[in-house]
């Protein structure tokens, strides 16, 4: 069998089933609240670390990237798996970050190799890349990695998908996803080279917790 042949086979991944509509509207329901709530995180995230070269790994529709000045950024690379997310950035942010902003299709995974950046975000991907796969990932990009500011979710006594009107949208999902434990995490990431600089956690209204974790480079001997 070619690649072409394994690429038409291969099952379309889930997340590119799911209108940005639909995703931003389920996430955006006062129920959910999580859309204005990781928009905000993002701002933190870009206060805490004023860097000139940003990733954004599960960009979206670009949740956040309003937040970003252009006088003082030179770069900004964003990764989804989804194009139709990615035309929506570029429909929403190149007017304003201009040639600064990067849009790459591709999944995210160990053999990835990513451009060189100051911080790296990566707000509720995690979960659908795996801790193990997406330790390996920040361990095989570690030297292109200056800080790297993650956010999961914990679902405490609520489900993986909160109930909306959109919820069964994202029933496919529930082959991809899975929860992260933040203290495995910072313990592979650890193993993979990197160090902890500490964690802040934002309840949600539907019992949810976001919990985000920001991941130094340290050298190698
Ligand atoms: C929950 S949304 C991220 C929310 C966004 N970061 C924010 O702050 O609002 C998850 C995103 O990750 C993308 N995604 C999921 N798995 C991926 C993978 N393996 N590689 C690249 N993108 C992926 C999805 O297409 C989606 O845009």
């Amino acid at each position: 069998m070619t690649a072409s042949d394994r690429r038409r086979s291969a099952p379309e991944h889930p997340w590119r089933g799911i209108h940005l509509d639909v995703y931003e509207r389920h996430m955006g329901d006062p129920r959910v609240g999580q859309l204005q709530r990781l928009r905000d995180i993002t701002g933190e995230q870009l206060a805490a670390y004023p860097f000139r070269a940003i990733g954004v790994l599960g960009v979206a529709g670009g949740n956040g990237l309003d937040l970003i000045d252009p006088e003082t950024t030179d770069a900004v690379y964003g990764y989804d798996i989804n194009p139709d997310y990615l035309d929506a950035c570029e429909t929403r942010y190149r007017d304003t970050l201009g040639a600064r902003l990067q849009l790459i299709e591709t999944s995210i995974d160990r053999s990835v190799r990513i451009e060189r950046v100051d911080l790296l975000i990566a707000n509720l991907i995690i979960e659908y890349v795996g801790a193990e796969e997406f330790v390996a990932f920040s361990a095989a990009n570690a030297r292109s990695i200056g800080v790297l500011s993650c956010v999961i979710q914990r679902n405490d006594a609520a489900g993986f998908v909160s109930s909306t009107d959109y919820s069964s949208s994202f029933d496919a999902l529930a082959s991809v996803s899975s929860d992260i434990d933040p203290e495995t995490l910072t313990s592979a990431m650890s193993d993979a080279g990197f160090a902890d600089l500490g964690r802040c956690e934002y309840p949600l209204p539907n019992g949810k917790t976001l919990v985000r974790q920001d991941f130094r480079t340290t050298p190698r001997p």
